[in-house]
């Protein structure tokens, strides 16, 4: 473990993800919960919110982006059914896939052989989920290539196909175009079931639909962001925390930081905290997003550095090295949110918490 010293972390409630996952459990049942815990669970800490979910049976398994990130969940002592979302390549990682029984994504005839190939020489029984393009275009076999992936895997006797799912491409924006999708993914698996497919898991939802169109939820639904609790209706649960650690004020006309981007305009408080571009706090906030300190909103002046950033103490009479800075979460009554962040940014929720860095320690919370 890292010795830690520099004050700058992400604080997560788990009593957040807690009730998050439970309200997205009781919400998508009869239909099982599949936690997506890929890019480190969207940067809060896979291990931790993994194990907090297996060990309260708060979902049936947990959606990866890639085998290693499932090998990073098996070595923290996770049993519960992980599903690679994404593509395997090189065909290589199959046999490490099947070995941590992990379940593999099959988007292509081609993926089908390679899997059948590694689990007859591992002399074990593999089990995949097919993936179909209905419309996301980005990894999906389309139907008449999915039918076929079905018919050799099932015929292979090496493999066993557990599910089929698709992904929507625009679940909070487009009614017309998810409900097309979720159409072709339906006839689909009518098609297959045709052809003597039984038990197969069917899943569509990522957490809009979850939440907003039951008719989605099918057998599984695949929740990060509302688990996370950056959707409406559900907790956040991540807070981006720091200290002072200089403090100084400055007469009317001082420059600060790179490239002379901020003049002060009076005489001004100025503190100085320990995060920056390095940490995930994007350049893009310079001289935009603001910080909490003393329960205030204090202007980020100049560009935001590598490691560090200067905010406007002047309004908060107790400002001084060690106060608390909420860069991202609450303060008293006042709260920086993921989305005003993103608005600042001109990004999406996901890529503010995702992007919080790996210096940055994770520290758990009740
Ligand atoms: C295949 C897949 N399923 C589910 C999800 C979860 O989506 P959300 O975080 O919007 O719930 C993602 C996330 O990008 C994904 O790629």
């Amino acid at each position: 473990m890292a010795i830690t010293l520099r004050p700058t972390r992400a604080e997560i409630r788990l009593s957040a993800v807690r009730s998050n996952l439970q309200k997205l459990k009781e919400t998508a049942a009869p239909a099982r919960l599949l936690f997506v815990v890929k890019a480190n669970a969207y940067g809060h800490g896979a291990p931790e919110l993994a194990r907090l979910a297996e060990r309260e049976k708060l979902a049936w398994g947990f959606g990866v982006s890639s085998v290693e990130e499932g090998l990073a969940l098996r070595a923290a002592g996770i049993i519960s059914p992980v599903l690679v979302l994404g593509s395997l390549y090189p065909f290589e990682s199959f046999v490490e896939a099947i070995s941590a029984d992990l379940l593999v994504t099959i988007a292509s005839l081609d993926a089908a052989r390679q899997v059948i190939d590694a689990a007859r020489k591992l002399g074990k029984k593999a089990v995949c989920h097919i993936k179909l393009e209905t419309g996301m275009g980005r990894i999906g076999a389309r139907k008449p290539s999915a039918l076929k992936i079905y018919d050799e895997l099932s015929a292979s006797g090496a493999v066993s196909v557990g599910g089929m799912y698709t992904h929507l491409a625009s679940a909070d924006t487009d009614p017309r175009y998810t409900a097309e999708q979720l159409g072709f993914f339906g006839e689909t698996a009518e098609e297959l079931a045709a052809r003597g497919a039984r038990g197969l898991l069917l899943h569509a939802a990522n957490s809009c639909a979850a939440v907003n169109l039951p008719e989605s939820r099918r057998d599984m639904v695949r929740c990060g962001i509302a688990a996370y609790g950056l959707a409406a209706g559900f907790e956040p649960a991540l807070s981006l925390k720091t200290s002072i650690v200089f403090i100084k004020t400055v007469r009317e006309g001082a420059y600060i930081s790179y490239d002379k981007s901020f003049r002060a305009d009076r005489p001004m408080k100025i503190a100085t905290l320990p995060a920056g571009y390095g940490d995930g706090y994007l350049r893009r906030f310079s001289n935009r997003a603001d910080v909490l300190i003393g329960g205030l909103r204090c202007r980020v002046l100049g560009n935001v550095t590598m490691d560090m950033i200067m905010a406007d103490v002047t309004a908060v009479r107790d400002a001084a090295v060690g106060s608390e800075a909420v860069l991202l979460g609450r303060q008293g009554s006042e709260e920086i949110t993921a989305a005003e962040l993103a608005g600042i940014a001109g990004t999406i929720t996901y890529e503010i918490v995702t992007l919080i860095s790996a210096r940055v320690p994770r520290v758990y919370v009740e």
